[in-house]
C-alpha cells in the first residue's frame, strides 16, 4: 500500500534540492508525495535558520500538525513527524525538548538516512515506547554516496548541488554552523547526476553550493577544478542549453569564471552575487573580505565580458554599528550597479553568531525604515530592468502551464518570469522547449509576450 509523505520546505535552493532527495530515498519504501499534511504517513519540516523569523515559524507550524497527528492517531494510525533542514541542526535538542510530538530530528547532511529512522521510529512507536530519534551529523560524503543512486524526474529544470557547506563565517550569519565546513563533490559523481538529468530531459541545469564558486572538485585525471572548468565539462553534454550557478561570493569571483559569462555560451547572463551592503567599515564588520570597490570591479569586468548580464543580489540592513551615512552607501552602491533583481532583508541577530553580540544593535524601527526605502529603489529598478526588454525576442525556456488555459510559464536568460500567450500550441507541445518570444508586456515582478512569429 502507498504511504502518503508530505514535505514543507523553508529557505533557500539548497532546501530544494534537499527535499527532492528526500523524496526520492522515500520512493522505494512505498511512500508518494502529497500536497498535504492532512492524513500523511511521514510529515518532513525541512526548515532554514537563517533568520529568526524563518526558524520561528517552524515551532507554529508543528503545533498545527501536532492536531492532526492526534487526529490520525484517533483513527487508529500513525503520523511520523519529523524536523529537518538549518533548524533541526542548530537546535535539534531543543526541538525534542519544546515539542513532544515531534517523533525524529535530523539535520542536512543525514537525510539519506531516512527511510532507517523512519523505520525505527514506527517500531519504536509499535512498542509502545517514547524514545525519539536525533541525527545531526555533519560528515557530508556518505551522504552523496548513498544519494546519487537515485534516478530523476522528467522536468526541463533542475538543481544539481556540487558543493556544501562554508567556511566564510561573515559574522550575522548561520549557515557555516548549520552546513557544516565546505565541501566539494568530485566532477566524476557530478558529472555521473549530470547525465542522469540530461537523459531524462532537462535543459537547464542550476549548480548549487552555499558557495558554489569557491567549488574545487577532483577532476577524473586527479586535479582539483574550479567551477569555470566543471562549466565548460558541463556545456558539453548533449542536451543541456543552459548552465546556471548560485550562489556565489564575491571573493571567489575569479576572471576566469567571469570569462565563462563571455566564452560560453550555455552560460546564462544572469549572475547574484550579493554584497550586503555598500559601506566598507559594515563589511569588515561583516567579516565579508571584499569592500565596495572591489566588489564593484568585479561588475565591471563582467559587463565588459558580457555587456547585457543581469545582476541580483542580497542586502542586509540595519547591521550593528550601520549609521544613516553607511546606509546611504549601500543606496549609492545600488543606484551605480542598477540590479534586475534583489533580496534585501533587516539584520536578524542570530545565536552563536558573532554579530548577535556586538553591542550597538540597531533599533527595529530604523531598520524597518531603511528596508522600506531600499525595497522601494530595488522594485524600481526590476521594474525598469523588465521593461527594457518589451519589444525584444527572448529565448524563453517553457517550464509549466500558464496563469490561464492560453499561457505557458517561462524563463527568459536573465531569469525573468515570463507568461506566454498560446493560441495554436499546448503546454504539452512546447514543454522543455526554448522558444523566441516577442515581449509585450513589462512590469515590476513578471513580464508578458507572445511566441514570435515566424517561429
Ligand atoms: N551563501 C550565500 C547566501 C547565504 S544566506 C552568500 O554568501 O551570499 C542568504 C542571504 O540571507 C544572505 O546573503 C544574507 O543577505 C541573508 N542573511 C544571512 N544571515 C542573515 C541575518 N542574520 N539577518 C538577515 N539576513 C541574513
Ligand atoms: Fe553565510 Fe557568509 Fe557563508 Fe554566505 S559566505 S553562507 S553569508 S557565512
Ligand atoms: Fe536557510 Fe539553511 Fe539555506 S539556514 S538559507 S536553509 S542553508
Amino acid at each position: 500500500m502507498t504511504k502518503k509523505l508530505f514535505i514543507k520546505t523553508y529557505g533557500c535552493q539548497m532546501n530544494v534540492y534537499d527535499t527532492e532527495r528526500m523524496i526520492d530515498v522515500m520512493a522505494p519504501e512505498g511512500y508518494e508525495e502529497t500536497d498535504t499534511p492532512e492524513g500523511a504517513d511521514l510529515v518532513v519540516l525541512n526548515t532554514c535558520h537563517i533568520r529568526e523569523k524563518a526558524a520561528e515559524k517552524v515551532y507554529s507550524d508543528i503545533g498545527r500538525i501536532r492536531k492532526m497527528k492526534e487526529e490520525k492517531k484517533q483513527s487508529g494510525e500513525e503520523m511520523v513527524l519529523a524536523v529537518g533542514g538549518c533548524v533541526a541542526q542548530a537546535e535539534g535538542a531543543e526541538i525534542m525538548k519544546r515539542a513532544p510530538s515531534v517523533d525524529m530530528v535530523f539535520g542536512p547532511q543525514t537525510y539519506h538516512n531516512l527511510p532507517k529512522m523512519v523505520q525505527k521510529s514506527l517500531s519504536l512507536k509499535s512498542d509502545g515506547e517514547k524514545s525519539r530519534i536525533l541525527d545531526t551529523d555533519l560528515a557530508v560524503d556518505e551522504k552523496f554516496n548513498q544519494l546519487s543512486k537515485k534516478d530523476v524526474k522528467k522536468k526541463p529544470t533542475a538543481f544539481l548541488t556540487v558543493q556544501e557547506g562554508c567556511d566564510k563565517f561573515c559574522t550575522f550569519c548561520v549557515v557555516p554552523y548549520t552546513r557544516g565546513s565546505e565541501f566539494s563533490r568530485s566532477v566524476d559523481d557530478i558529472l555521473k547526476d549530470a547525465e542522469k538529468l540530461a537523459n531524462a530531459g532537462v535543459v537547464e541545469v542550476t549548480l548549487l553550493g552555499q558557495n558554489v564558486n569557491a567549488f574545487h572538485g577532483i577532476s577524473p585525471s586527479g586535479q582539483e577544478w574550479g567551477l569555470p572548468q566543471l562549466i565548460c565539462e558541463l556545456a558539453k553534454i548533449e542536451g543541456f542549453e543552459r548552465i546556471r550557478y548560485t550562489t556565489s561570493h564575491p571573493h571567489d569571483m575569479t576572471d576566469e569564471l567571469l570569462a565563462v559569462h563571455r566564452d560560453v555560451k550555455e552560460c546564462m547572463p544572469y549572475l547574484h552575487l550579493p554584497v550586503q551592503a555598500g559601506s566598507d567599515k559594515i563589511l569588515k564588520a561583516m567579516n565579508r573580505t571584499h569592500d565596495s570597490a572591489s566588489y564593484m570591479e568585479i561588475i565591471r569586468k563582467l559587463r565588459e565580458y558580457r555587456p547585457d548580464i543581469a545582476l541580483s543580489g542580497d542586502f542586509i540592513v540595519g547591521f550593528p554599528g550601520e549609521t544613516d551615512e553607511d546606509f546611504e552607501q549601500t543606496m549609492e552602491l545600488v543606484r551605480t550597479v542598477k540590479y534586475a533583481q534583489a533580496y534585501s532583508f533587516k539584520y536578524s541577530p542570530r545565536p552563536g553568531t558573532p554579530a548577535s553580540v556586538m553591542d550597538n544593535q540597531i533599533e527595529e524601527q530604523v531598520k524597518s525604515e531603511r528596508l522600506s526605502r531600499l525595497q522601494a529603489l530595488l522594485k524600481e529598478q526590476q521594474t525598469e530592468f523588465n521593461n527594457s526588454v518589451i519589444g525584444k525576442t527572448l529565448p524563453v525556456l517553457v517550464e509549466a502551464p500558464g496563469k490561464t488555459d492560453n499561457s505557458v510559464f517561462g524563463r527568459s536568460p536573465y531569469m525573468q518570469a515570463v507568461q506566454i500567450s498560446i493560441d495554436n500550441a499546448g503546454f504539452d507541445d512546447l514543454q522543455g522547449k526554448i522558444v523566441d518570444v516577442l515581449i509585450k508586456e513589462g512590469g515590476p515582478f513578471n513580464i508578458q509576450g507572445i511566441l514570435a512569429p515566424g517561429k
